[in-house]
């Protein structure tokens, strides 16, 4: 593997109610690249994946140990702010959950958020982002009504958009296309491929047509273990362990 690694965790365990949810985990996430968590329902490939933006701190009952590295800082260090990795991070959700505002202004939330107020620079980040969704030329018309009236797909595209344009370097989505028609899902999926020039992408999906599409490597979860990691041909087509082999053959679902 020749990419650095922008997310290295480290020993990870999580307990959750005494439940042993995530067991030693240790993974390098390689930087510019997809990498997709894959596995049978309740493996933990959304507790993996909420371990990466401290998603799981809210969760009663909840104990983590190990490290979470990004950009080489340890994300559960003592030291470490949740605002300035949460910062770094967009998540994309299964569903999509636009702001109850304009078009314009979810797009606009985050930057105003951070303190921009010009109105022109506002108008070229809109149009910027919208652009990097594909949704410009479908809204332009029609920037200041409410995002809600959007198709489902055209939500999600929103809430990408949404996403980044707060500058994040990481984008995590958790089933973010079960929600989607085949066009929508294509676009989004499009859209990721595309994006993974100027930023790391960490997808859970249990879809492995979409896996294969989307990915350059694949982590194989079971039990909350991480069975396989590697190169997304050489997961799905030729994997190692035996788990694997009967998880893409189809055995286990
Ligand atoms: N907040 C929680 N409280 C208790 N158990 C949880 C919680 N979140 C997840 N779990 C349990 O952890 C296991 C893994 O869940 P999850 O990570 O959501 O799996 P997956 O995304 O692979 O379907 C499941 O058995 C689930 O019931
Ligand atoms: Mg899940």
């Amino acid at each position: 593997m020749t990419q650095t690694p922008h997310i290295s965790v480290k020993d990870l365990n999580v307990h959750i109610s005494g439940n042993h949810l995530l067991k030693n985990i240790n993974i390098n996430i390689p930087d510019k690249s997809v990498t997709s968590i894959i596995g049978p329902s309740g493996c933990g490939k959304t507790t993996l994946l909420k371990s990466l933006n401290r998603l799981l701190d809210d969760i009663p009952e909840v104990n983590i140990s190990g490290s979470v590295l990004v950009d080489g800082e340890d994300i559960y260090g003592p030291k470490t702010e949740v605002t300035h990795i949460r910062k770094k991070m967009g998540l994309l959700a299964q569903r999509p959950f636009p702001l109850p505002m304009s078009i314009y202004d979810n797009i606009a939330y985050g930057p105003r958020i951070h303190g921009l107020k010009n109105k022109k620079e506002l108008n070229v980040l809109v149009e910027h982002y919208l652009q990097a969704v594909g949704l410009w030329e479908e809204v332009k018309h029609r920037l200041h009504t409410s995002a809600s009236a959007l198709s489902i797909g055209q939500q999600q595209r929103l809430c990408l958009a949404r996403g980044l344009a707060v500058e994040p370097e990481i984008i995590l989505g958790d089933e973010s296309t079960s929600a989607l028609d085949p066009i929508s899902t294509k676009t989004i999926e499009d859209l990721l491929i595309k994006l993974k020039e100027n930023y790391t992408i960490v997808l859970v999906t249990h879809i492995l047509r979409q896996a294969r599409r989307v990915s350059d490597f694949i982590v194989f979860v079971y039990m909350g273990e991480i069975i396989e990691f590697g190169p997304t041909e050489e997961v799905l087509l030729n994997p190692k362990e035996a788990l694997t082999k009967d998880y893409v053959k189809g055995f286990i679902s």
